[in-house]
């Protein structure tokens, strides 16, 4: 299987709380899309995991083909 795998070509919008951290998931096997829920283990890949620095709603990547882990850049318009 190719890695990083295309969960979905369009971000996904959330809530994020200041102070609070994710860990978001860059090989796209998760089912706890997009975050992190272990399945990872053994390809090589790891989350990025970020602290929020203010209560906001953001696009985190659902293609995982990002240059700025864990936040859409617009990378999913050419896959
Ligand atoms: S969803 Fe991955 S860059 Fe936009």
């Amino acid at each position: 299987m190719d890695l990083p795998k295309v969960y979905d070509k369009v971000p996904v919008k959330v809530s994020v709380e200041a102070g609070k951290k994710y860990a978001w998931c860059s090989c796209g096997l998760s089912d706890n899309q997009p975050y992190c829920n272990g399945a990872h283990k053994g390809t090589g890949f790891a989350p990025t995991v970020f602290e929020a620095t203010e209560t906001k709603d953001v696009h985190l990547c659902n293609c995982k083909h990002t240059k700025n882990p864990g936040f859409c850049d617009g990378a999913h318009k050419s896959l």
